[in-house]
């Protein structure tokens, strides 16, 4: 793995809301729904579909290696004081999930964990829509930034936040 993290924050109060939110109408418009796992219901077989998206979509991450077997991912996605099932944000074609974007609650900010659209469904805005349907929740966080790292030959994912706003860190702590 990279010791050269791409390192990235957002300060909520510079997100342009209204300028984003055009992604999550169009997501609708395209019949694509934004949930969150709070709301479907945190529940181990909920648990179970968000760890097979997860990992599929894993699996694209440069140097990612093998993905962590269910019960590890639960312990780290799910037993930490920072996981909260409203900072899960889904995106639904009809029953199938096929998008993630996790934000977990620090002290004093968000952190984006994992942001990932299933292969078929990319290229149509439906990160940057999970991502803004996720500002709910960090605002209820009441925190002034959203951080988030990336390995740097990920070029879609360090695009994509920039795109939103996202601009090179100032921490480098994580
Ligand atoms: C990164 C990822 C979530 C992007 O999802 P997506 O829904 O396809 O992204 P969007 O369609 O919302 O793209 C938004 C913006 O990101 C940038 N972007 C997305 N994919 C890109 C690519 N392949 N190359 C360059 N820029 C890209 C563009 O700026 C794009 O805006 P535009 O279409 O107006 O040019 C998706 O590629 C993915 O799941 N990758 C594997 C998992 C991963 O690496 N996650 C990040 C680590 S947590």
């Amino acid at each position: 793995m990279t010791d050269r993290w791409v390192r990235l924050q957002l300060a909520v109060d510079a997100f342009d809301e209204e300028r984003f939110d055009a992604y999550v109408r169009k997501c609708r418009a395209e019949g694509i729904t934004l949930t969150t796992l709070a709301a479907v219901g945190d529940t181990p077989g909920h648990r179970r579909a968000l760890y097979e998206l997860n990992k599929e979509c894993a699996a694209d991450i440069p140097e990612r290696g093998e993905f962590f077997p269910f019960d590890e991912y639960v312990e780290r996605r799910f037993g930490t004081p920072s996981y909260d099932p409203r900072g899960i944000v889904i995106a639904q074609d009809g029953d199938t999930w096929i998008g993630m974007a996790a934000t977990s609650r620090h002290d004093g900010f968000a952190f984006n964990e994992m942001t990932g659209v299933r292969a078929g469904y990319r290229g149509r805005g439906i990160s940057v829509a999970m991502k803004t349907f996720g500002m709910g929740f960090v605002r209820l966080c009441g925190v002034p930034e959203v951080r988030t790292l990336h390995h740097p030959a990920n070029v879609s994912a360090i695009a994509m936040n920039r795109a939103m706003g996202y601009v090179d860190a100032t921490w480098t702590d994580l």
